[in-house]
């Protein structure tokens, strides 16, 4: 497995993969890698002939007061856990790599990206996007694959690769759990052990909802349904819980399903996000 840091390096090993008929499938991640990142990198590996692994904590995502500085950085362990995984290649470029000083070019997608985070975190699915559409100009996969714990930013970046005619695949992979329910995602590292026991609610209170949607509950019941389950737990502070139709993020035209149940909460500094989509 190669590590590489330079745009020019990577577009030249992509040429030469290419050059052999094989294809490539892209697994972007900001690295701490976890369960969730290694479904994502087996999935490509089933798939794709040549599996590329980005690690890039993407500056232009993280809004003032987030946590850029606190991020975890661990390139080695990273770099050993993909290649246990099969990938051919990692590439974990530098801010300057991606973001020269006269960076001026942006990707924005409308709509689905002034709700549910996108409404308390500006800027955020502009970040996303741009670096997105970046890794896919340098890389230039067949396929990427996305988790779907991050579900409005797996429906931001298949509308990009739409609206933009990207010739890239999105494929999905399920949301990754604890024993316990709670959603595997990099930021738990940051939980204190009475925030780790108090974490599982956010899924809880999910399925609860999710029962009454499948039997005919309205957006409003399953919202304030999930929304009093997770204030019952003191160590969460829940920033919305909101249920949407999964395909525009709006409001749904009708109670029951589809349904997409989607929460933002924090546990202390720790901002968990997490859905269930009711399907019909
Ligand atoms: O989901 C993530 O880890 C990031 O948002 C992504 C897609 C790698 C872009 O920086």
């Amino acid at each position: 497995m190669r590590i590489s840091d330079r745009i020019d390096e990577v577009r030249s090993i992509i040429g030469r993969v290419r050059g052999n008929g094989d294809s490539v499938g892209l697994v972007p991640t900001m690295g701490a890698l976890h369960e969730g990142h290694s479904c994502l990198i087996r999935r490509a590996r089933q798939t794709d002939d040549f599996v590329v692994v980005s690690i890039f904590i993407n500056p232009i995502q993280f809004g003032p007061g987030e946590d850029l500085e606190a991020y975890p950085r661990q390139l080695q362990e990273d770099a050993a856990v993909a290649e246990e995984l099969g990938a051919d290649l990692i590439f974990a470029p530098t801010a300057e790599e991606m973001y020269p000083p006269d960076f001026t070019t942006y990707v924005e997608v409308g709509e689905l990206t002034d709700k549910l985070c996108g409404a308390l975190r500006p800027g955020h699915f502009r970040g996303v996007t741009t670096v997105v559409s970046k890794l896919f100009n340098i890389v230039s996969p067949d396929r990427a694959y996305f988790g779907q714990k991050d579900y409005q930013q797996l429906l931001v970046i298949e509308r990009m690769t739409r609206d933009l005619d990207m010739p890239v695949e999105i494929v999905a992979c399920p949301t990754v759990r604890e024993a316990d329910g709670l959603a595997v995602a990099s930021r738990n590292k940051y939980l204190t052990p009475e925030q780790r026991a108090a974490a599982p609610a956010i899924y809880q209170a999910l399925q609860k909802g999710a029962e009454a949607v499948k039997s005919g509950a309205s957006a409003k019941e399953a919202e304030e349904m999930v929304a009093a389950q997770i204030e019952n737990e003191p160590l969460l502070e829940l920033q919305y819980a909101r249920a949407v139709d999964p395909r525009t993020l709006a409001e749904p035209g009708s109670a029951g399903p589809p349904m997409l149940l989607a929460v933002a909460a924090f546990a202390g500094d720790t901002r968990l996000i997490d859905n269930i989509v009711v399907e019909e």
